[in-house]
């Protein structure tokens, strides 16, 4: 999200107890501190339902981050709405399952991004959190995970370095939609979703 820095002037441009668009963006919230924007949001539905987003990222193969556990610690004892969607950017799944365990009956969901590939192991855990390992890419299939894929190939077929640029086949939106009580936050179902054109 740095590679274009206007978003830095976006991000700063509303105050942190605004819910307008600019405060919706959220970046991962065990970024080291003083890193522009905010790792959590939390807002109301026009229907009345409070609900919290936390993104985080996760440490395996990844940048230094802060403790991704200990920051979600430390996040939901500011929240006060009971839906709570956290969203955990990671390279590893046992990262990504072993936050899902921590939080089970905590959040309403643990749902991991970042690999493109939706994973076949949504469920929800015995404490009433959703949890998928990773929700997958909304982008092109026609591809390897959204770039063009003879781009790819040739990087792999030569170990050249080329530019990549994104795919356009076969678009498609993963999703997962999750069923969950409002008053207690808890998940009831959860379902992966995968659309065509
Ligand atoms: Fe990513």
């Amino acid at each position: 999200m740095w590679d274009k820095r206007e978003i830095i002037e976006y991000m700063q441009s509303v105050p942190q107890d605004s819910h307008e668009r600019p405060r919706r963006l959220i970046r991962p919230a065990n970024y080291v501190a003083g890193t522009p924007g905010y790792g959590v949001y939390e807002g109301e539905l026009p229907g009345g339902q409070w609900y919290a987003v936390i993104n985080l990222q996760g440490r395996v193969f990844m940048a230094s981050n802060d403790d991704p556990f200990r920051t979600a610690d430390v996040l939901l004892e500011t929240i006060k709405a009971k839906v709570v969607l956290v969203d955990i950017h990671a390279e590893a799944t046992s990262e990504k399952m072993a936050l899902g365990w921590y939080l089970d009956g905590r959040v309403t969901a643990v749902l991991g991004t970042h690999t493109h590939v939706p994973t076949a192991d949504d469920r929800v855990l015995p404490g009433g959190t959703a949890y998928q390992t990773d929700v997958g890419m909304s982008g092109p299939y026609e591809s390897v995970i959204g770039v063009q894929k003879e781009l790819v190939l040739q990087r792999f077929l030569t170990g050249m370095p080329g530019k990549f640029e994104a795919a356009k086949g076969d678009p498609r939106m993963a999703a997962t939609l999750i069923e969950c009580d409002g008053r207690t936050g808890r998940a009831i179902s959860t379902q992966r979703l995968l659309l065509g054109e």
